[in-house]
């Protein structure tokens, strides 16, 4: 009887020490070795179009790895950013990031940009260009958050 309980509860463990290890790398990368964006990083159009399932894919590691700093909902108020005393910009006022292109957003999700870590490394392009969907879609009203009341109930 218990010995099943075990096994699902190390696995629990063992992804939060993945997500909780996150945050040291961010603070200690060097700030005078960062790549530079290119005017074509910046070009480039996402491939990957928003869709529910891309979206909810995301969502879920943008709470394990993001979240801490981007607030869950977008709002740049997460308790590391606190810590860490970030001015984060609000995504859900659509003004805070319009005049970023997809590419950029991309890019900056890919490599860092000063006291924030690059996705680059661990994940695929398909999975950074879905966060920037993600990101794009807290401006939206109330994609954070739970279904509003003029969605469909269930
Ligand atoms: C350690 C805190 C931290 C974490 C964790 C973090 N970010 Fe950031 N992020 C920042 C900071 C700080 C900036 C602003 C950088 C600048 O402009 O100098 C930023 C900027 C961005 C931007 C550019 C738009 C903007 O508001 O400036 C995007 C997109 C972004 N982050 C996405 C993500 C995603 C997706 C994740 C998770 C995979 C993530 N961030 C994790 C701190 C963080």
């Amino acid at each position: 009887m218990q010995r099943t309980l075990l096994v699902p509860g190390a696995i629990l463990l063992a992804s939060f020490g993945i997500a909780y290890a996150v945050p040291n790398s961010a603070q200690e990368k060097p700030e005078s070795s960062e790549p530079k964006m290119t005017p074509e990083d910046a070009a480039r159009k996402n491939p990957v179009p928003p869709t529910p399932e891309g979206l909810a894919e995301v969502r879920k590691l943008f709470g394990y790895n993001c979240a801490m700093c981007h607030g869950k909902n977008g709002d740049g108020k997460g308790d590391l950013a606190a810590d860490m005393k970030l001015e984060l910009r609000d995504w859900r006022e659509a003004s805070s990031i319009e005049k970023m292109t997809d590419g950029e957003l991309f890019w900056i999700v890919s490599n860092g940009k000063g006291k924030m870590p690059g996705e680059g490394g661990r994940t695929t392009e398909k999975v950074r260009w879905n966060f920037v969907n993600l990101v794009r879609a807290f401006a939206k009203k109330g994609a954070g958050d739970k279904p509003k009341a003029d969605s469909p109930a269930s």
